[in-house]
């Protein structure tokens, strides 16, 4: 039963096995059906939004998973508190014409006696590799099991963690899973934040304090359009913005290559400037790319 019309609507899917994605996904290949993919960890918002609306526009069929995986949390981090409705975001897929959910338990993914890695070495290593343990691993794991139930020709990727994209395109390349990464640019809300599930943990005071992020890194990129190269400068601007807002503690600024991950000290026209900031207690990252031209 592929996304038939139904009065005028389309029936969406909500597929829980890996058995049954792999049905779908074979019906779509005999109906030479093109299968496009946005993975998320739900609670969704017009970030993620954008990434479906992407897939829709690039694919003939869309699926989009809701998983909230586990492995790349690491002990004391958000898995238990990390928001969840499941009901509202199937309606958001469902008016948008998302063909399938694919929303597996933990058991399903992850059953007893597994013990699978999947692991990019250097990207994975700098920015929020060195603070988040098992981040990375957890993502690559999962995005390559997601990868292999769903089959995708295509997955779209938010910038909004511009490292996770370029690792995961990394991923699909050197493991040949033939997924082509499209990678898709920030979305924000009217006053600059970049949309997050995570958002939710702010109070009304923290939300106005995290807005230092986005001017920061705006603050930032106008010193590379005045001419400033040197990336200390431009990271003590950066800091000395973020520092004056109540709430808001530096985990890191950097800025680094976007091709290697490499942190670098003169601003090139790959120049990425990454953050990562608790406000209050919500762990919030953004970044920008510096050069203009
Ligand atoms: P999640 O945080 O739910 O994000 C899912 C996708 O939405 C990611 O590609 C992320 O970069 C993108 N996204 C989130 N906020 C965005 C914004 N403001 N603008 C543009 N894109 C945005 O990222 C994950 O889940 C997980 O690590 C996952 C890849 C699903 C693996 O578990």
């Amino acid at each position: 039963m592929v996304g038939f019309a139904y009065e005028g609507s389309f029936i969406m899917e909500i597929l829980r096995t890996t058995a049954e994605m792999a049905r779908w996904r074979d019906e779509c290949c005999r109906e030479s059906r093109t299968v496009g993919f946005v993975p998320t960890m739900g609670y969704l918002h017009q970030g993620h939004l954008a990434l479906v609306k992407e897939a829709l526009r690039r694919a003939d069929r869309v699926v989009v998973s809701i998983f909230v995986n586990p492995t790349q949390f690491s002990p004391g981090e958000d898995l238990d508190k990390y928001p969840r409705d499941f009901g509202r975001d199937l309606d958001l897929c469902r008016e948008l014409g998302v063909d399938v959910i694919f929303a597996p338990e933990v058991e399903e993914m992850y059953p007893s006696g597994f013990q699978t890695r999947v692991l990019v070495d250097h990207l994975s290593q700098n920015l929020c590799g060195r603070y988040r343990r098992d981040f990375f691993s957890g993502v690559t794991l999962v995005v390559t099991k997601l990868f292999c139930a769903v089959r995708p020709h295509l997955a779209v990727f938010g910038e909004k963690d511009f490292q996770q994209s370029v690792v995961v395109k990394r991923l699909s390349k050197d493991l040949n899973l033939g997924v082509e990464i499209i990678p898709h640019p920030t979305v924000r809300e009217s006053d600059g934040l970049a949309m997050s599930s995570r958002n939710t943990y702010l109070s009304k005071d923290e939300r106005q304090s995290a807005l230092a992020l986005y001017r920061s890194l705006l603050a930032a990129r106008e010193l590379v359009q005045e001419g400033e190269r040197r990336v200390e400068v431009l990271i003590d601007r950066t800091k000395a913005i973020i520092e004056a807002e109540a709430h808001c503690k530096i985990q890191y600024v950097q800025v680094v290559d976007e091709d290697t991950m490499v942190d670098i000290v003169e601003v090139t026209p790959k120049a990425v400037m990454a953050m990562a900031v608790f406000v209050g207690k919500a762990r919030l990252i953004d970044n920008m790319r510096l050069w203009s031209d």
